[in-house]
């Protein structure tokens, strides 16, 4: 098992990343000074159904009195004000007496996560919580940090809090459960970690440990998970609450990227596995808008020609999509035409939380392992690089 320390004063806490590690997960939960009594568990209902169990048996060993479990719907989709709002409520029915502090333990990727957190971080005024992440993503990145937020009025993660967690857990054994597409989804995050902040992961990558997390290696999985959280943890702890603009590393890929993931989803699709078929998950739509982003940077003379061709290359590798085409591909007739999609992603990327003063943060990349931000770009360069992705 590894240990990695997140320093942030009386806000400390340890990321614990190994194999089997759910197994004794009650007496970890002990040994790391929760002495909550109840418990409060938000998941959904695949993970849930894989996982839920051993959780509940493990709690229950460590003397937890009640174990409370509440789902949340299996994807993005369901990360919204209503279902935190059905959190929030399902909370205080578990837990009416203000006495009672449950410790909320959160089962599953991003979303699960990201609105339980939030939800966790406002309860009471705020009660502990625990991450259990169980998609490569959410190993990686987001169970990390303490960023916790909803989408909400059309824009990703408007509304939210900083709050970190107690303890993350991070059992490997359980993203064996994950889809080949969600597996190559947590690979964006990483591949993102190296192009700007690590030169040796991402030769690392390069050098075919890629294709070796693929396929769930479970040496390189520890490896390269304890590296991004590692990393991860040096960028928080320099800028908890993305002041200084240090934090602003992790959002690579992330300005277009969020636009897209917002716009090519098309909710007029009424079968779910169809809808999420035709629109790019998370990280598939941060591998498209670090391309994108890539660009811009090479337009503006900040990285060369080889960088550009070498994050492309790791992109395909991991299998990971460069452009929406294969996605409209999957849309139902008419298919959204390309100056429709192009005008939403725009509009988007207008209503992001980091747009100011008329103009979008773009984090771009200037060498392996090395990046700065830009906001004056001017529109016609991001709106090439726009459609360069939309093709
Ligand atoms: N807070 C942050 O700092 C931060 C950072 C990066 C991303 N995010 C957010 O994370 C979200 C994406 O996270 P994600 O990619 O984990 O998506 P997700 O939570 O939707 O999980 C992806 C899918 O995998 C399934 N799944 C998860 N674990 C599984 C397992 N072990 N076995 C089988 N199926 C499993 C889920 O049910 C879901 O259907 C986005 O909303 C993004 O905005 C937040
Ligand atoms: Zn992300």
């Amino acid at each position: 098992m590894r240990r990695i320390s997140v320093e942030l004063g009386s806000r400390s806490y340890s990321v614990l990343v190994g194999s089997g590690l759910l197994g004794g997960l009650g007496a970890t939960l002990r040994a790391e000074g929760l002495k909550q009594s109840d418990a409060f568990v938000i998941t959904n209902a695949d993970v849930g159904g894989l996982y839920y169990e051993k959780v509940r048996d493990e709690l229950a060993a460590a003397g937890f009195r009640s174990v409370v479990r509440h789902d949340i719907p299996a994807s993005e989709e369901g990360k919204n004000w209503e279902e935190f709002s059905k959190t929030c409520a399902a909370m205080l029915a578990a837990f009416p007496d203000a006495n009672a502090v449950p410790l909320v333990l959160l089962l599953g990727g991003g979303v699960v996560g990201d609105l339980g957190g939030f939800a966790a971080a406002v309860f009471r005024r705020g009660v502990p919580f625990v991450q259990l992440p169980t998609s490569l993503l959410a190993a990686v990145d987001s169970s990390v940090g303490g960023k916790v937020a909803v989408n909400f009025g059309g824009v990703k993660n408007i509304m939210g809090a900083f709050s970190q967690p107690r303890l993350v857990v991070c059992d490997l054994d359980m993203l064996r459960t994950l889809s080949p597409r969600e597996v190559r989804s947590g690979t964006a995050e990483i591949i993102k970690y190296g192009a700007v902040c690590s030169a040796s992961l991402f030769e690392q990558l390069e050098r075919g440990d890629l294709e070796k997390l693929l396929a769930l290696d479970a040496d390189v999985l520890t490896d390269v998970v304890a590296q991004c959280v590692q990393l991860k943890a040096d960028v928080v702890q320099q800028d908890e609450h993305d002041k200084l603009g240090i934090r602003n590393v992790l959002n690579f890929g992330h300005t277009i990227g969020h636009a897209i993931e917002l716009s090519a989803f098309n909710p007029s699709i009424a079968n779910a596995d169809e809808r999420r078929a035709a629109a790019p998950s998370h990280g598939e739509s941060i591998a498209i808008g670090m391309i994108a982003a890539t660009h811009l940077s090479r337009l503006l003379g900040m990285v060369d020609e080889s960088f550009e061709k070498r994050l492309r290359d790791l992109i395909v590798r991991a299998k990971l999509p460069t452009s929406l085409s294969d996605f409209r591909a999957k849309q139902p007739s008419p298919i959204p035409d390309h100056a429709d999609l192009f005008d939403r992603i725009v509009r988007a990327m207008q209503m992001d939380k980091k747009f100011r003063d008329g103009k979008n943060l773009f984090v771009l990349p200037t060498d392996v392992g090395a990046w700065a931000p830009r906001e004056n770009v001017d529109w016609a360069l991001v709106h090439e690089c726009v459609h360069g992705v939309l093709a």
